[in-house]
């Protein structure tokens, strides 16, 4: 993975996972208040309902105690019962008069009951809300009322509807009035049904409320298993009904759906921020980088004057304007180093001409004095002396001339003239050259003519020199038969491989490093000159060459040229007049 997109995870990664963290802590956050809200509320619902209920109780115990106590439908009624003058015309007073009452108590049920003991008693008397059961046997309703001491217990009660009597469960307290030796048990109550802990708060929601025996579950809504909010006895103070409350949780889901929606929305556009801010970091972070990189690498091709344009500031900026001052150092070292390196290479170019020169003239200064010595003696042998002598000097001018002649072909060598040039046609017609020649040259050429920018007289100067030495190497090995030379063109990425291989003696490794030189020679009439010639033009044109080794232990010279010719600072730095000896490039 590339900096780039190791540092756009980077960044993404460090801007993202905090939020996320920090978002996934304020929903839980969030939730669990919400659930605690709920929780709260189902609880208070609970609480209030429990007071209102223990208010109840205690009004109701207070409303039919007062009845007991003194109350004048009562009183009458036991005066009439005492006296004995209890008849029917009365119990219809009674009909009449106990509605109002038990309503205006807010009772749902109200029984008078005979208590007197004897055959009547728990015979009705009056029914505020069922006149229809007046007369009728309600001894264990007495039974019950008298058993629970004033304590509110739950019996089946049996009301009028319109569908006819029904059985309610209902919720009694009651009291025995006794005066002049009479008795009249007084029972009232309110019906436990669906609605009753709605009717003690008022609206509720989300809570509801639900009655039901001891083994029953109620639907009720909300996940949770319902709360007990009270327990209701019978008259022998077993449990028969509980009032429970639930509360609905379909509101809290809702609110925590939409909460996790936005909170995802949140997170979703966060990401989206969070993408573009770290893609707008990485970029102009990486980009100077990228630009030092890519500089390097044109610097490491040999473009030394390679400059960044620097935007960037602090660190960054600073290393790019290192960088650049580095570059322009390098640049100017080289231009000092190659120099330098002329005027090494000038000063090993004259120590080897004076050298050359001062070989021939030794021989002729000695052919010299030895005719002046001769002539003067009037020696008979002059004539023929002065004969071979001065063969000898002429043949040593003329080693002489020739190597001048040859230096000045390499002094002289011009700047290169590119044009595009298919190398395979160059190969084609240089191998032309040695056709018939002791040496067979074998030709591996593309189907596809290679075309580089060259100067087509300088390139023909080098497949020539390096076909010529290859040619002189093999054939120097097997002399008269046996003798190879593979001339090879390939194209390259960038360019071609040119490679001329032979099978001749090779090349020792201490000579590898000196062969390039101007006047190394091995050859008894080489000038030592042709791979110097080679690598120069080679160079000019932006190319390498390298020794390695050819067929059956020969030499194979590979040179690879570049496709658009000698690169802008090569020939910037090539003048016609220059006589650099030593390749300017490699
Ligand atoms: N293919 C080869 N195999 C073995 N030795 C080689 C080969 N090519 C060059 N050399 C060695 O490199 C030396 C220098 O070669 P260069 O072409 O510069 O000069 P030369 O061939 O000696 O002289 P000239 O090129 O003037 O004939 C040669 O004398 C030879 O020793
Ligand atoms: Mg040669």
């Amino acid at each position: 993975m590339g900096l780039r997109w190791r540092l756009l995870l980077l960044f993404l990664l460090a801007a993202f996972v905090p939020f996320v963290a920090l978002g996934l802590v304020v929903q839980k956050t969030l939730v669990e208040e919400l659930e605690e809200d709920h929780r709260r509320l189902l609880e208070s619902r609970v609480e209030a309902a429990r007071r209102r209920l223990a208010e109840r109780e205690a009004e109701d115990r207070r409303a039919v105690q007062a009845l007991c106590d003194h109350d004048l439908v009562i009183d009458r009624l036991l005066l009439d019962l005492a006296t004995d003058r209890f008849d029917p015309s009365r119990e219809q007073s009674l009909v009449t008069l106990l509605p109002p009452l038990m309503r205006g108590r807010r009772f749902d049920t109200l029984h008078l009951l005979d208590a007197r003991s004897g055959r009547d008693r728990g015979r009705v008397l009056g029914a505020g809300h069922y006149p229809e059961s007046v007369g009728a046997d309600a001894a264990a309703l007495l039974d019950a009322t008298v058993r629970a001491r004033g304590e509110p217990f739950v019996r089946d009660v049996r009301i009028a509807t319109e569908a006819g009597p029904r059985d309610r469960r209902t919720l009694l307290q009651g009291c025995v009035a006794e005066r002049d030796g009479v008795a009249v048990g007084v029972v009232a109550g309110r019906h436990l049904d669906e609605g009753f802990g709605e009717a003690l708060l008022g609206d509720v929601q989300p809570v509801a409320f639900a009655i039901a025996g001891p083994d029953e579950t109620p639907r009720l809504p909300g996940s949770d298993p319902p709360v007990t909010v009270a327990r209701f006895l019978d008259a022998s103070g077993e449990p028969a009904l509980r009032l429970l409350a639930a509360i609905d949780d379909a509101p809290l889901r809702e609110d925590v759906g939409g909460l996790r929606q936005r909170s995802l929305y949140v997170a979703a556009g966060a990401f989206g921020v969070a993408l573009l801010l770290a893609f707008v970091m990485t970029w102009t972070l990486s980009r100077p980088l990228r630009d030092l990189e890519e500089a390097t690498r044109r610097v490491a091709g040999g473009d030394l004057e390679s400059q960044i344009r620097v935007k960037a500031r602090g660190e960054v900026g600073r290393t790019l304007q290192a960088f650049n001052a580095m570059t322009r150092e390098l640049a100017a070292t080289r231009q000092k180093l190659l120099r330098a390196e002329r005027i090494a290479a000038w000063r090993e170019v004259a120590r080897r001409i004076a050298h050359e020169i001062k070989n021939p003239l030794q021989p002729i200064q000695m052919e010299i004095e030895t005719m002046r010595k001769l002539h003067a003696r009037g020696h008979p042998s002059f004539d023929e002396e002065f004969e071979q002598s001065t063969s000898l000097i002429l043949e040593e001018v003329k080693r002489m001339n020739n190597m001048v002649s040859e230096f000045s072909r390499f002094a002289r060598l011009p700047r290169p003239k590119p044009e595009p040039l298919d190398l395979r046609e160059l190969a084609q017609h240089v191998a032309g050259l040695h056709d018939g020649g002791e040496v067979a040259l074998e030709l591996h050429l593309p189907a596809e003519p290679t075309v580089v920018r060259a100067d087509r007289e300088q390139l023909t100067q080098v497949l020539v020199n390096l076909v010529q030495n290859a040619c002189d190497a093999a054939s120097a090995r097997h002399p008269g038969h046996g003798a190879r030379v593979e001339l090879a063109l390939a194209p390259t990425a960038d360019g071609a491989e040119l490679r001329v291989a032979d099978n001749g003696m090779g090349i020792a490794p201490d000579d590898r490093l000196r062969i390039f030189e101007p006047y190394f020679t091995t050859k008894a009439k080489g000038t030592g000159l042709g791979l110097a010639i080679v690598h120069r033009i080679v160079g000019d044109h932006g190319g390498s060459i390298d020794v390695e080794d050819g067929l059956d232990g020969g030499a194979a010279f590979v040179v690879l040229l570049p496709k658009g010719g000698p690169p802008e600072a090569i020939a910037a730095s090539l003048s016609d007049s220059a006589l650099p000896l030593t390749p300017t490039a490699r």
